[in-house]
């Protein structure tokens, strides 16, 4: 009894704490500050495993034909460059600002994901980061299209890589 009553103390304790921490505001929530790396394992785990819970097991019911990948291109730069960059582009503008910065999404940790987990988090984006969910915006096709392109980053073609760098110029100018 007595054990249980410390354990129910202790808790309470740790609610009553954690509670103070949060009301008394020193947790800096400027996007200017880097998050600790308590929060950033936290987002980074609560993300993962929601994805990983939700994302569908199938995959890309789309062929990686040159058709589709052009329409990929075309979908990712007008709403993903900006933000994402690609090999040879930078990030610009309000992209800069955002905390947790934009991944590059030809890297490995971008792509370690499947297909399905890819068109979750395309779909319906990850709360309180910049990264916006495109369902609202796009059809299911569209949001497969977008698929095959980042599974297609890392491989891009001199003329891709050249159509992509342009846009990004004229966008900056
Ligand atoms: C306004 C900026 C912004 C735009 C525009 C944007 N994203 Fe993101 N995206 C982010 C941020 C920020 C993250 C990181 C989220 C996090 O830390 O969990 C992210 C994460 C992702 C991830 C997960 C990467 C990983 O390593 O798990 C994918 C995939 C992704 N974005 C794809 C896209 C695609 C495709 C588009 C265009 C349709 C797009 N994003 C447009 C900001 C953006």
């Amino acid at each position: 009894m007595r054990f249980v009553s410390g354990m129910l103390f202790t808790l309470g304790m740790l609610v009553v704490g954690g509670a103070a921490v949060v009301a008394s505001g020193l947790v800096d929530m400027s996007a200017t500050r880097p998050p600790s790396a308590l929060e950033r394992l936290v987002g980074s785990v609560l993300a993962d495993r929601s994805t990983a819970r939700r994302a569908p097991r199938t995959g890309n019911p789309l062929p990686g034909t040159p058709e589709v990948l052009a329409a990929g291109l075309a979908l990712y730069r007008r709403d993903c460059l900006q933000c994402h960059g690609a090999p040879g582009v930078s990030p610009w503008g309000a992209a800069l600002g955002l905390n947790p910065s934009p991944p590059d999404l030809a890297a490995p940790d971008a792509q370690e994901g499947s297909d399905g987990d890819l068109f979750f988090v395309i779909s319906h984006g990850v709360r309180m980061t910049g990264m916006p969910g495109w369902a609202t915006s796009h059809d299911e096709r569209e949001l497969w299209h977008l698929v095959a392109f980042v599974r297609h980053l890392p491989r891009l073609a001199p003329a891709e890589k050249q159509a992509l760098k342009a846009a990004a110029e004229a966008a900056r100018r």
